[in-house]
């Protein structure tokens, strides 16, 4: 009688990776690939200049879906915030038609800039009004229910697709530009990874988790506030495989207690990149495209890049932020390591080789 009461106890407390070793042996026996589209920003109106193609960012989507299309191997794609310029209606309802173009079904999370913003005293000014007056967080999730979003209002969502389940989480600050995982719903992750241990999951958010490109030391106000919250409760999941972010508009990859931590790049930046993700039921890996690379629009994508690459390097407030940020943190800067900090941030880690998958509970 002892015996088979260890035995039942043996199945009980194995079950967790008896259904992990299903999961990964048979719903993602083949390796699944998912795209994932960082800080879009489609502006209608607006100049290439600095940081942002605006002018171009209409191309750059359409050009980019066109691509997405042409792979006949993703299981999905995700938005990973930042869709327009500043949650502009017209622009997301633009948003909204190109991505709808998309044969593998899409997922949309929350960035900092869909949401309204507090105009400036100069584009408020009478006469010559260039402020545009934005959607909610709320007005957005409803725009794109069905894609992530349902109809409890809430913000943040968690599906089930291609034998992967995938969370997508708000970490948008109202008036701020960092992000945060406000305790309700952290409280809601806490819940849904524990109602899906079986299943590998993939986090997404637009806020980092972990610091990219930590030899510099950029902008730490705009990472997650609570992320050591946030990773402990991703950590304590042993399913978890990888948060994915965007945000920084350039590519980073870190491991932090066996879980990946991926900042994917923006199609809306030099050098105009997107990432492909593939998972096997042992590993992970992030390779990213070039805009336009391959397809009928070489040609005209080539030369958008090539825009991009001389509006960042001659963008005044967006090189001396980054020298800013070197000189505020003890480092010596002139004009040629600061444009040789910003080569390492856009053109490094654009692709990752695939890493172990966590099997067992850390
Ligand atoms: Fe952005
Ligand atoms: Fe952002």
């Amino acid at each position: 009688m002892k015996s088979c009461f260890n035995l039942l106890r043996l199945i009980f407390c194995l079950f967790p990776v008896l259904a992990w070793s299903a999961t990964t042996s048979n719903e993602t026996a083949k390796p699944v690939k998912f795209a994932v589209l960082g800080d879009v920003h489609l502006g209608l109106r607006g100049e290439d200049k600095g940081f942002k193609m605006t002018a171009s960012s209409e191309r750059l989507i359409e050009i980019t879906i066109d691509q997405l299309n042409a792979m006949n191997d993703l299981s999905f794609v995700v938005f990973a915030g930042d869709l327009v310029v500043n949650g502009e209606s017209f622009n997301l309802s633009r948003f909204k038609e190109i991505a709808d173009r998309l044969r593998a079904p899409y997922f949309v999370i929350l960035g900092n800039h869909d949401q309204p913003m507090i105009p400036s005293d100069a584009a408020w000014a009478d006469g010559k009004r260039t402020f545009y007056p934005g959607e909610t967080k709320a007005g957005v999730a409803t725009l794109f229910r069905g894609h992530g979003f349902g109809a409890d209002g809430r913000t943040w969502w968690s599906a089930d697709i291609a034998g992967l389940h995938i969370v997508g989480l708000d970490t948008v600050q109202i008036k701020n530009w960092g992000g945060m995982v406000p305790f309700q719903e952290l409280d809601w992750l806490g819940k849904d990874l524990d109602s899906a241990r079986s299943k590998p999951t993939i986090v997404f958010m637009h806020h980092n988790l972990i610091e990219s490109h930590p030899e510099y030391k950029l902008w730490p106000e705009f990472l997650v506030e609570n992320r050591d919250d946030v990773k402990a409760q991703l950590s304590s999941f042993p399913q978890v495989q990888a948060a994915i972010s965007a945000h920084y508009h350039f590519s980073d990859f870190h491991v932090e207690s066996g879980i990946q931590y991926f900042t994917t790049p923006s199609i809306n930046t030099y050098p105009c990149r997107f990432a492909v993700f593939e998972i096997t039921p042992k590993t992970l890996g992030m390779r990213t495209h070039l805009v336009g690379e391959s397809g009928k629009n070489r040609t005209e994508a080539r030369s958008i890049r090539a825009k991009a690459k001389e509006e960042i390097f001659k963008a005044e407030d967006w090189m001396g932020s980054v020298a800013r940020e070197l000189e505020n943190h003890g480092k010596p800067y002139d004009q040629k390591s600061v444009e040789a900090a910003v080569r390492t941030l856009f053109e490094t880690n654009s692709s990752v080789p695939d890493s172990p998958l966590r099997t067992a509970a850390p």
